[in-house]
């Protein structure tokens, strides 16, 4: 396999960990932006001290920096960001801050693929999402545009729902352990979000689990669908999967 030199934003996450390992298990040349943000929080600061134990370079950048994000994508070919989506205090969402990113990729003009924070429900399905949960998917959308006005060669991962979040849960908003008990079936349109954060994963339970908007159309000239693109990878079932809480 050809290996690239790959630099991932949002490392730290939950999402981002995984790319940052699975890069690093793959042989490229893993870069992980080290934001001084962080500050004292001390298990970021040590999951970022394990990645260069593993071989990553630690690159120090800030949203708030221009130029350390220009210095940084001139370091690699590829960049992966995984940065987080909804916060209900933040402003801008986060998702908006990667406008930053297609600034300094643009004008440091070597970087030759870039993968933005996408990773879930494919947003050009979603003009019709409700509010407050269709943020997540205009948000994206505007990094899109963002992203094939400046001309940046890229790839949107549409991963649909995590397994790790849905399934093992029994797609039960806020579990992760499968109920013995009961399950609420949603859809009377009684289970009522109690915060900002809450309603945003609400309405998306509605798109994903009444609608059936992550199965309800064909893979179109414009993606590949990924056991297709990576046949070797050995896919776990449903039925393997839930046999790991028993
Ligand atoms: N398909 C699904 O079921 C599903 C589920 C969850 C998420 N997603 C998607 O996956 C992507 C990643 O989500 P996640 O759950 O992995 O995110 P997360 O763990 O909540 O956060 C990822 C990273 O975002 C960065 N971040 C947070 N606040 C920031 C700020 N103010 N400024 C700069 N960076 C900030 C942090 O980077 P540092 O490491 O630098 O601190 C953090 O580690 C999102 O696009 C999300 O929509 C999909």
């Amino acid at each position: 396999m050809e290996k690239s030199k790959v630099l991932i934003v949002g490392g730290t996450g939950y999402l981002g960990r995984r790319l940052v390992v699975a890069c690093l298990g793959q042989g490229h040349e893993t870069y992980v932006l080290h934001r001084p943000e962080i500050g004292a929080d001390v298990d970021k600061a040590q999951m970022l001290l394990s990645y260069k134990e593993r071989g990553a370079h630690l690159i120090p950048g800030s949203f708030g920096d221009h130029r350390s994000l220009v210095d940084a994508m001139k370091l690699v070919d590829v960049v992966i960001c995984a940065i987080s989506g909804v916060h209900p205090y933040s402003e801008p969402h986060h998702i908006l801050l990667q406008l930053k990113l297609v600034d300094a990729i643009k004008e440091a003009g070597n970087v030759k693929r870039f993968f933005p924070s996408e990773f879930g429900t494919d947003p050009a399905r979603m003009e019709g999402a409700m509010e407050p949960g269709r943020v997540t998917f205009d948000d994206k959308m505007m990094v899109r545009r963002a992203i094939q006005d400046a001309k940046i060669p890229h790839t949107y991962v549409s991963a649909n729902c995590f397994a790790g979040y849905i399934v093992g849960g029994l797609c039960q908003p806020g579990k992760i352990f499968p109920s013995r008990d009961h399950v609420v079936l949603l859809g009377d349109g009684n289970q009522k979000g109690q915060n900002y954060a809450e309603q945003v994963g609400m309405t998306h339970y509605y798109h994903v689990f009444y609608e059936g908007c992550l199965t309800n159309f064909e893979i179109g000239a414009e993606g590949e669908e990924a056991s297709k693109l990576y046949p070797e990878i050995n896919y776990t079932t449903v039925d393997q999967f839930l046999k790991r809480y028993l």
